[in-house]
């Protein structure tokens, strides 16, 4: 089991001052210096973390692999054709929400991702597509030509926190990396995944990544990057 590291939230601290640091280059490299198998960044169209420059350099920099999340922005996919980066994500993006709420919805926006995901691919960009593990979307996202799908673990993490029944949200994860791998699909899965629910997620055989960031980043302001990116590690390991 993979862990890619999403380093959003240092850059929104320092976006709260707009000023230089927490620098999130450097959270970058100390992610990578703890063991972690890839970096994940999402230039949201109101750069309200990651910038263009931290983009840039994160391309120079990154040895694991980059992984940045784009919406389907005609803008934003412009600047992910132009950075290569080794991975692009295509994420829902809502100018209001605090974070990206739910998976991307391929059914209904089908004809314009598969535009995307060919024009990324057609860079040489592994191309995944963040959906809700769900059967029509697995489906949908396999015809896009995407090779790869990150299922949002939004509701299993919700459940497990509020103390409900979570076990009905593992089980739909379960059975949907199982229908999505038969169709020769990578899994992956993030959100909302933290110290205390990630066990149970990484102990799904077939999932092959998982990309956290928030609980990392929380942790890392009492014990440093590097030691939060270690005991995530240790943990899904
Ligand atoms: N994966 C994707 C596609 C995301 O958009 C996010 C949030 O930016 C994450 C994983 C990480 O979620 P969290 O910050 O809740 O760990």
């Amino acid at each position: 089991m993979k862990l890619g590291v999403n380093i959003d939230h240092i850059a929104t601290v320092r976006q709260a001052r707009r000023t230089f640091e927490p620098d999130p280059v450097q959270a970058a490299t100390e992610s990578e210096k703890a063991g972690c198998d890839s970096i994940v960044c999402h230039l949201r169209k109101d750069r309200r973390h990651i910038s263009d420059k931290d983009l840039e350099l994160l391309k120079k920099t990154v040895r694991t692999k980059l992984n940045m999340e784009v919406s389907i922005d005609p803008e934003i996919v412009d600047i992910a054709a132009r950075t290569v980066p080794d991975q692009a994500t295509l994420v829902p993006e809502k100018r209001m929400e605090l974070t990206t709420e739910g998976g991307l919805d391929v059914c209904a926006g089908f004809d314009k991702i598969k535009h995307v995901v060919g024009t990324l691919t057609g860079k040489g960009i592994e191309v995944s597509l963040f959906i809700d593990p769900d059967p029509d979307q697995i489906e949908a996202s396999g015809e896009t030509g995407a090779k790869i799908v990150e299922f949002h673990t939004g509701r299993y993490a919700e459940a497990f926190h509020a103390g409900e029944q979570y076990e009905k949200e593992l089980d739909v994860i379960v059975n949907m990396t199982e229908l999505a791998r038969n169709k020769g699909l990578v899994v992956c899965a993030g959100h909302g995944l933290t110290y205390a629910n990630v066990a149970l997620i990484a102990g799904i055989k077939g999932i092959e990544e998982l990309n956290i960031g928030h609980s990392i980043i929380s942790r890392a302001l009492f014990s440093g990057v590097y030691e939060a990116v270690k005991e995530m590690l240790e943990l899904i390991k």
